[in-house]
C-alpha cells in the first residue's frame, strides 16, 4: 500500500519537464527530497530549467535530454502537450521498458468558446501510452493539478486529491505514494486505465471553472 512505499528513494524523470506542469511537479517533488531528472528535447534547456528549480529545493534536480532522462529514471512522468504524446513515447520505447510511466497528459483543445475534450481513438492519452509502450507499467495521475498552484512558493497546502489510474495495482500504489509526497495531497486509486478518459477530460471543466471564478481549482473525493 502507498504508506509502505518509499517514493523518496526513486529517481523521477519528467519528460517535457521544462514546461509548466513538468516544472511544477519537479519543484514539489524536489521539495519532498526526491531526485528529479528534467527531460527536454534540448539538453541545455533541461539543464537551465533544472538549475532554476534545484536552487529552491531540498532534493536534487538535474536536467538531461529526454533520451538520457528516460533511461536514468526509475519512474517516468510524461508531461508533454497532447500533440507531442505519440511521437515522444514512440521514440522512447526501449528506454521506458519495464518502468512505471505516469501519464498526466490531457487531450484538451481550446477555441473561442473555451476548453473542450478531444476524442482519442485509444480512449485516452493513458491508454494510448499503454498501446505505444507495451513493456512499460502505465499509470495515469496528476491530470487535475494546476501547474500555477504547484509552482507557487507561497502555497504550502495544495488541498486536493490526485486520482491514480492503472491496471497494475502495485504500480498505482507507488504513484499514490508519490502523490502523497506533495503537501496537502492524497493519492486516491481512481480505477483501471479504461477510466482515464474522463479524468483527463474533466480538466476542461476545471479550466472553465478557473476562468469563471479566477481560481486554481482541484478535485477532492469525499467519503473515503
Ligand atoms: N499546465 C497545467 O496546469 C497542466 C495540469 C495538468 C496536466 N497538464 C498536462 O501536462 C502536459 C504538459 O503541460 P504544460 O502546460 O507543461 O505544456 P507545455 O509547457 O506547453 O509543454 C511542456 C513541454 O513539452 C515539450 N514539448 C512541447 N512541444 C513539443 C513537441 N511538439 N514535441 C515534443 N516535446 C514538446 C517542451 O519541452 P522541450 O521544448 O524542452 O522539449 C515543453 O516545455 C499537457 O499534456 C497537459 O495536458 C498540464
Amino acid at each position: 500500500v502507498a504508506d509502505q512505499v518509499d517514493a523518496r528513494a526513486l529517481t523521477v524523470t519528467v519528460l517535457g519537464g521544462t514546461g509548466d506542469q513538468g516544472q511544477g511537479l519537479a519543484y514539489r517533488l524536489g521539495c519532498a527530497g526526491v531526485h528529479v531528472l528534467i527531460g527536454s528535447r534540448d539538453p541545455e534547456r533541461a539543464k537551465r530549467s533544472a538549475a532554476a528549480i534545484d536552487a529552491k529545493v531540498d532534493g536534487l534536480v538535474e536536467g538531461a535530454g529526454n533520451d538520457e532522462a528516460a533511461a536514468r529514471g526509475d519512474l517516468v512522468i510524461v508531461a508533454v502537450p497532447w500533440e507531442a504524446h505519440e511521437p515522444t513515447l514512440r521514440d522512447l520505447t526501449e528506454q521506458l521498458a519495464g518502468k512505471i510511466v505516469v501519464d498526466c497528459v490531457n487531450p484538451i483543445g481550446f477555441d473561442h468558446r473555451g476548453p473542450f475534450r478531444i476524442e482519442v481513438a485509444a480512449g485516452s492519452a493513458a491508454e494510448q501510452a499503454a498501446t505505444l509502450l507495451p513493456r512499460s507499467r502505465i499509470v495515469g495521475a496528476f491530470h487535475n493539478v494546476s501547474s500555477s498552484l504547484l509552482m507557487d512558493e507561497q502555497v504550502d497546502d495544495l488541498d486536493q486529491d490526485v486520482l491514480v489510474l492503472g491496471d497494475d495495482r502495485p504500480a498505482t500504489d507507488v504513484v499514490r505514494a508519490l502523490a502523497d509526497l506533495l503537501p496537502g495531497v492524497r493519492g486516491v486509486f481512481g480505477g483501471r486505465l479504461r477510466n482515464a478518459g474522463q479524468v483527463e477530460a474533466i480538466t476542461a471543466n476545471l479550466i472553465a471553472i478557473n476562468r469563471r471564478y479566477k481560481a486554481r481549482s482541484g478535485i477532492r473525493i469525499t467519503g473515503i
